[in-house]
């Protein structure tokens, strides 16, 4: 991991999570080490992830920093930074052209394609915040009424870690590629009614809880 300094003024809660804002410094060497395993350097699928991961790392860091207070503990900060990075894992295993995907699968399936990853790659807890991320959540209701092609269980966000990415999530889109779309609460509200008002109101939610992402 690479430690970089806060860039807060408040001297209190100078720790060493990456400053928001540059997306060299939100990288951390244990996320890339298996996204370049992946995704080679160069190629679009690799910049769109490595992008989108930052975006949403760079949201999340600061949510968590938020419902932290002046003393985070370092473990939570720096798990929330490796699952943001690693969240979407899986998209190259899934057919997404304009995003440089080329996979076999339907984009749907990248959240637990990408746990089955991290789970062989020895991170279970990470694993998990993948599958748990897809449409801020499903349920095993929602897969059954919507026909999703993946496997039927419950895929909702359960930890604190698991809601601070998912809800980080939702306001960035990886498209148009590279850098994709940022989105306003009110716009993401909009999209998650159309797939059910439960999502939208578990959005809510965290919008009262955690506040906007900066
Ligand atoms: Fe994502």
């Amino acid at each position: 991991m690479i430690g970089v300094k806060d860039r807060s003024t408040n001297a209190a809660n100078v720790i060493d999570i990456a400053g928001v804002g540059n997306v060299a410094e939100v990288y951390d060497s244990v996320a890339e080490g298996i996204i370049a395993r992946y995704y080679p350097r160069g190629g679009l699928a690799g910049n769109v992830l490595r992008r989108h991961g930052a975006l949403v790392a760079e949201a999340a860091l600061a949510i968590a920093r938020r419902v932290s207070g002046p003393d985070p503990d370092r473990s939570f900060i720096r798990f929330i930074r490796e699952a943001a990075l690693l969240h979407d894992i899986g998209i190259f295993r899934t057919s997404a052209p304009e995003i440089g995907c080329t996979g076999s699968h339907p984009y749907v399936c990248h959240g637990y394609l990408g746990r089955k990853i991290l789970e062989e790659r020895g991170l279970p807890a990470h694993a998990l915040v993948c599958e748990r991320h897809v449409g801020a959540g499903l349920t095993a209701g929602d897969i059954r009424v919507m026909s999703l092609p993946v496997p039927i269980r419950d895929m909702l966000p359960q930890t604190l870690e698991e809601e601070i990415v998912c809800f980080a999530d939702c306001f960035f889109s990886k498209t148009p590629p590279p850098g994709g779309t940022r989105h306003s609460p009110e716009d993401v509200i909009a999209m998650l009614e159309a797939y059910g008002s439960e999502k939208a109101e578990r959005f809510r939610r965290w919008l009262d809880r955690f506040g906007p992402p900066p």
